[in-house]
């Protein structure tokens, strides 16, 4: 067929900002991809609600498990969230059905995408999650397509807008921590649990994916370091201020002879650095290679449009037939990598 169909469970910030795209640049997306793409189905929790586009051509399903299996969608979008539950199960749904399936949940991808990925490449179909790490930052395509020629060495940045937002506020203005949270809660920064976010979990999350693309290991979230910004206090910031350093919630993966090493953890970073200078709820992703050298990617990690922006290129490479194996790797790759010294047997 010359139409890709989607089926939407989820309009809240996100899942609205993939129908104004598609709805807006319908002439665009498909001079870019040689598909019409078209909305078959939405899903939420409460149908009567305004939410500011115009739903009224496309059928509405209560459950998000029936929406993922209706004949009349190609690819599922998963933009509703939680890492258990209706997420969980309408992604496998979507999966078992021959879907296509499209997400921007890293906690569900954090805690099943392992399962998940197995079960996507099982089923030859795609399952791409851009806007699961680091908001409207194509940082998976760079690592997948942009860096395929490198051996990555190590992958690290900032990559939870809201800690960064509440890091910055406290630094610039002087706010307390709590005076910092609540304008980051105004701005729609948090996730639903904000203990996700300044537990440094949701972040954790981000970073163990891109791990597990970058170096073809399993997603191993349980192996993290993980610290939040919980006991960070405005002391402390000030301090680090008279030595010429910022405190930032800072990812690092690498692969060492031990194997690989994930932290996300406040960090000391030079002020005069990139990640120094990385004020509000910006992102900012460093990747290092053995050709490339240095990457740095900065930009927004969070809200309607740059969220929108990146589910809306993972269905323009469906329509053009890219069903990459997931995490990047080649089929059947989908192992924990060896120690760098381990011996062959
Ligand atoms: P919202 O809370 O704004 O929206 C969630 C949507 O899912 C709502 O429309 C809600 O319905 C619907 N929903 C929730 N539970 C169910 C259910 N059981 N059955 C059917 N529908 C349900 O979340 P966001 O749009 O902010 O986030 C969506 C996903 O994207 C999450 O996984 C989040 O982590 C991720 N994400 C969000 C970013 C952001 O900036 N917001 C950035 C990157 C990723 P209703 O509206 O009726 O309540
Ligand atoms: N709560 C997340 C953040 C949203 O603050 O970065 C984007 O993933």
């Amino acid at each position: 067929t010359d139409t890709l169909r989607l089926g939407i469970a989820g309009l809240g910030t996100v899942g609205v900002g993939v129908v104004k795209i598609v709805q807006r640049q319908a002439a665009l997306l498909s001079a870019r991809t040689g598909h019409e793409i078209t909305i078959s189905a939405v899903s939420a929790r409460t149908r009567d609600k305004d939410r500011g586009v115009n739903l009224a051509a496309y059928a509405w399903e209560d459950d998000p498990v029936a929406l993922a299996k209706r004949d009349d969608v190609d690819v599922f979008l998963e933009l509703m969230g939680g890492d258990e539950g209706p997420a969980k199960d309408a992604t496998e749904a979507a999966l078992k059905a021959g879907k296509d399936v499209v997400s921007a949940n890293k906690a569900l991808l954090a805690h099943h995408g392992q399962a998940l990925a197995e079960l996507a490449e099982a089923q030859g179909v795609a399952l791409r999650f851009e806007a699961a790490v680091a908001g409207g930052i194509p940082v998976i395509k760079s690592l997948t397509e942009g860096l395929a020629g490198n051996r990555i060495t190590r992958v690290m940045g900032v990559m939870n807008g809201t800690c960064n937002y509440i890091l910055t506020r406290m630094d610039e203005a002087g706010l307390s921590y709590q005076e910092a949270f609540d304008e980051a809660d105004g701005l729609g920064y948090l996730e639903a649990d904000p203990n996700l976010d300044v537990g440094g979990i949701d972040a954790g999350h981000k970073l163990a994916l891109l791990a597990s693309i970058a170096f073809g290991t399993k997603v191993a979230f349980d192996d993290m370091r993980l610290e939040g910004i919980g006991a960070v206090s405005i002391d402390d910031i000030r301090r680090a201020g008279d030595l010429g350093y910022k405190i930032k919630l800072l990812g690092v993966a690498q692969m060492t002879g031990r194997g690989l090493e994930q932290r996300m953890t406040p960090c000391l970073v030079p002020e005069t650095s990139p990640l120094g200078q990385l004020v509000g709820g910006t992102n900012m992703v460093v990747i290092e290679g053995d050709a490339v050298e240095q990457i740095v990617l900065r930009g927004p990690g969070a809200g309607e449009g740059p969220t929108a922006s990146a589910v809306v290129g993972d269905i323009c490479d469906i329509a053009r037939g890219l069903r990459l194996p997931v995490f990047g790797q080649p089929a059947g790759s989908l192992t924990t990598a060896p120690p760098a010294n381990a011996e062959s047997p």
